[in-house]
């Protein structure tokens, strides 16, 4: 089986775990950690950096930092994983969400303005797959409204928007560094914020709310979503190869693109013009002309040892929030398509030649 995505360390990032073991510094203190912080910190542009154990928790710290009251909402795509939107509703705000853009399958900025009311208080953007979300428009609607801009970058390490990297551009950003990211410490994530006073916060949140003066006195509830030293350090090499990692992702993408570009019957990721991908995934969408949709698609590459993820199911589709009377006869129509059509294929960074040309062929095969 050729894997959908398989994590790829150096000798030096196996060093660096050996250092923080050896050194003893085995629990959520030590300088691989503040070395994480601040490493990833001045690569996405922002000042202050929180790291936290994946990109779950660091969503909920994001949101604990938006102190929602009942009833308060949050926009948010359809179109993602979970985590954003569980965060939301955990926090006791409603996610009101937006349909995505067909072509990019980013967020549509264009139905943002329809969608704020007087409980509006945050976007939350997902940049999805390894393509920024169209920023622009949402900086430009959340100054208007006095909205907070949240940016879950989970998988966009790297990527440029208008020459910015995501989850640089808002208030507050997101992480996971879990090991099909381009930069992995196996489990992971982090925070970024602007202001002392919201690191203070989040570093509450991250630890038990212990205040520095008095550690055993809580003036609120915490969390234990610590991340450890030995973790730490085997992110510390990646992220100084970043722009590699990034050059190698895209010099998949350009593989796939030439070997299936002008195939009739599926659509590749695209690249907008101010965009920088760094094709977190490589993402295929099935044209309603070939009669397959992705399960069966997904079946038929695995049984010639490829495999692939589905796309999304969007959050409107969800029985966990239908359940709790969420998004009743609400439509996304393109999320819905998405979810049906797409499907990822192996772009890890240890693939070789030989396997995306096996891809690539599989695919061929599968579509006749
Ligand atoms: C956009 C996005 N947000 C959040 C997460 C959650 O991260 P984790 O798996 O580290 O909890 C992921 C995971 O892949 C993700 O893709």
């Amino acid at each position: 089986m050729i894997p959908v995505a398989e994590p790829l360390l150096l000798e030096e990032d196996r060093a660096r775990v050996r250092d923080a073991l050896e050194g003893g510094w085995i629990s959520s203190s030590g300088e691989f950690l503040e070395r994480f912080e601040e490493d990833w910190a001045r690569a996405c542009s922002m000042p202050h950096g929180i790291a936290v154990s994946n990109g779950s928790v660091a969503l909920d710290v994001a949101i604990s930092l938006l102190r929602l009251e009942p009833g308060d909402e949050v926009i948010v795509p359809s179109f993602t994983i979970i985590s954003p939107v569980q965060s939301i509703v955990r926090a006791g705000g409603v996610p009101v969400l937006v349909d995505s853009d067909p072509v990019d399958w980013q967020m549509d900025a264009t139905r943002l303005e329809e969608r704020i009311t007087d409980r509006t208080r945050a976007i939350l953007v997902v940049h999805i797959y390894g393509h920024p979300a169209d920023m622009d428009p949402v900086l430009e609607v959340a100054a208007k409204h006095r909205l907070v801009v949240v940016e879950d970058a989970a998988e966009v390490h790297g990527a440029l928007y208008k020459g910015r990297p995501c989850g640089g551009i808002g208030d507050i950003s997101t992480f996971s560094f879990y090991a099909n990211k381009l930069v992995t410490t196996g489990e992971g994530g982090m925070v970024l914020v602007r202001t002392a006073e919201l690191a203070a916060r989040a570093r509450g949140q991250r630890n038990l709310c212990f205040q520095p003066q008095r550690r055993f006195l809580h003036a609120e509830l915490g969390n234990n979503f610590r991340l450890t030293n030995l973790q730490a350090a085997m992110a510390i090499g990646q992220i100084a190869r970043l722009e590699a990692i990034v050059a190698r992702k895209r010099e998949i993408a350009r593989s796939y693109d030439t070997l299936l570009g002008g195939i009739p019957g599926i659509s590749l990721p695209v690249e907008r013009g101010w965009a920088r991908n760094v094709y977190w995934v490589y993402g295929l969408l099935l044209d309603p002309s070939t009669g397959l949709d992705a399960v069966a698609f997904a079946d038929r590459l695995r049984a010639r040892g490829v495999e692939t993820r589905p796309f999304f199911l969007g959050m409107h589709e969800q029985p966990v929030f239908q359940e709790m009377g969420l998004f009743r006869g609400e439509r996304y129509p393109v999320a819905e398509s998405l979810a049906r059509r797409g499907l990822y294929i192996p772009s890890g960074l240890g693939i070789t030649r030989d396997q995306i040309e096996t891809v690539a062929s599989s695919v061929k095969e599968c579509l006749r």
